[in-house]
C-alpha cells in the first residue's frame, strides 16, 4: 500500500482489515472467524478482565529479499502460549490452530506487511481471554482465542543502536513462584510505574533483579538480558523471567559461530566483566546496551565506548536478521512461509 510510510511507522497500534477469533465454549474449540472490526464484546464479569486470566504471544512476519513473507518461529510462539494456559488454568491452543490462525490473519491482511528494506515488519498478536463470567475467583469456562496483526516499526527508536538501560531495585516485575515465566498482562501492569519512571529518566528500559535477593540480573524491562565475554554468551537462567524465542535462537546462533554458551544466575556485579552487552526480544532483535547506570548507587557500567556496536552483537543480529529476511539459510527450520 503506497499510502504507508514504511519507514515512519512506530511500534504501536494500526488498524488493518481483519482479524481472527476462535472460541471455547462447552469443552471445546469452535471454527475459526474472520471479522472486520477492531472490538470484542463481552461479559462485564469475565475473568480476564476481574482476574487477569489472559495471556498474549507477540511474533513478526517479514517481507524477504526474494518478495517472499516469512513468519519468524510461529510454533515456538504457539508452545509458549500454552505454557501460559497451563499456568492459568486456561485451554490449550491446539498446536494446528494456531498455526491456521497466524496464517489466516496474516493473508488476509498481505497488503499490510512492509516490504523488504524498510526496516519495518508486521507485529501479529495472538491473544487467550477467559471471557466467561465469574465473581468468585475461579477459572472461566469460556474463552476467546484471537490474533491480530499491524504493520510497525522498530520498538526502541534508536533501532540497531545503543541503548542505556537503568538498574532498579524498587520495584519487582514478577515474584519468584509467581508467573514471570509466562505472558500474562499482569506482569506487564507490574513493570509499568518502573519502566516509565526509566523512561522519563532518560533510559531506554529499566532492568529488574531477581525478586527474593536482588543480587542478579533478571530481565531488561520485555526483553531478556545477555552479556558477552570472552567468546561466550551468558544469560541469565531465572524462574521470574520470561523464555524469549529470540534469545533461545541467538544461543543457538552463538554456538553455530563457535562462542560457548551459559546460562545461569548473572550477579550485577559481573557487569563490569562484559566485552558487550544487549537486550533481545522480539520487537528489536538486539538492542545493544551502551550503558547501564545503577539507579541506587550510581554505578555506571559503560560498553561500546565510541558509540559504535560491539563486533559480536553485530554478528547475531545480521545472522538471525538474515534468517527472518530470507539472507541467511534457514538450516534450522525457523521459518514457516505465508503462501
Ligand atoms: C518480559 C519479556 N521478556 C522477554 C521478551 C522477549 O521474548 P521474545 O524473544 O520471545 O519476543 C518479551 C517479549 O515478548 C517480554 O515481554
Amino acid at each position: 500500500m503506497s499510502s504507508i510510510d514504511w519507514k515512519g511507522l512506530p511500534f504501536g497500534y494500526f488498524k488493518t482489515d481483519y482479524n481472527v477469533r476462535c472460541y471455547y465454549i462447552d469443552g471445546k474449540w469452535g471454527e475459526l472467524e474472520v471479522s472486520d472490526s477492531e472490538y470484542i464484546t463481552m461479559h462485564m464479569a469475565a475473568t480476564c478482565l476481574h482476574y487477569g486470566q489472559e495471556a498474549f504471544e507477540g511474533m513478526k512476519a517479514f517481507t524477504g529479499k526474494d518478495g517472499k513473507v516469512r513468519i519468524f518461529r510461529l510454533d515456538e510462539n504457539g508452545k509458549r502460549m500454552n505454557r501460559s494456559a497451563v499456568g492459568l488454568m486456561m485451554p490449550e491452543v491446539p498446536a494446528e490452530l494456531f498455526r491456521k490462525a497466524i496464517l489466516k490473519a496474516v493473508k488476509m491482511n498481505i497488503k499490510y506487511v512492509p516490504p523488504y528494506g524498510e526496516g519495518a515488519s508486521l507485529y501479529v498478536r495472538p491473544l487467550l481471554i477467559g471471557t466467561g463470567a465469574q465473581v468468585g475467583v475461579k477459572p472461566a469456562k469460556e474463552y476467546m482465542f484471537m490474533v491480530f496483526v499491524g504493520p510497525v516499526g522498530p520498538y526502541f527508536k534508536e533501532g540497531f543502536n545503543p541503548v542505556k538501560m537503568q538498574i532498579v531495585r524498587d520495584y519487582d516485575r514478577a515474584a519468584p513462584l509467581g508467573t514471570g515465566s509466562i505472558k500474562v498482562g499482569g506482569n506487564y501492569a507490574a513493570s509499568l510505574r518502573a519502566s516509565e519512571r526509566a523512561h522519563d529518566e532518560g533510559y531506554a528500559s529499566c532492568i529488574f533483579l531477581d525478586a527474593k535477593e536482588k543480587k542478579y540480573i533478571d530481565e531488561a524491562g520485555p526483553a531478556n538480558f545477555f552479556g558477552i565475554k570472552n567468546n561466550t554468551y551468558i544469560t541469565p537462567d531465572s524462574v521470574s523471567i520470561l523464555p524469549s524465542i529470540t534469545n533461545m535462537s541467538l544461543r543457538t546462533i552463538a554456538e553455530e559461530i563457535g562462542m560457548k554458551v551459559e546460562r545461569r544466575h548473572v550477579p550485577v556485579e559481573e557487569l563490569e566483566t562484559f566485552e558487550e552487552c544487549g537486550a533481545c526480544g522480539t520487537a528489536a532483535v538486539i538492542s545493544p546496551i551502551c550503558k547501564i547506570v545503577d539507579r541506587d548507587s550510581g554505578k555506571v557500567y559503560q560498553y561500546c565506548k565510541d558509540g559504535h556496536v560491539g563486533p559480536i552483537s553485530e554478528k547475531l543480529y545480521n545472522r538471525l536478521k538474515g534468517i527472518q529476511e530470507g539472507i541467511e539459510e534457514d538450516k534450522y527450520g525457523w521459518i514457516t512461509f505465508v503462501e
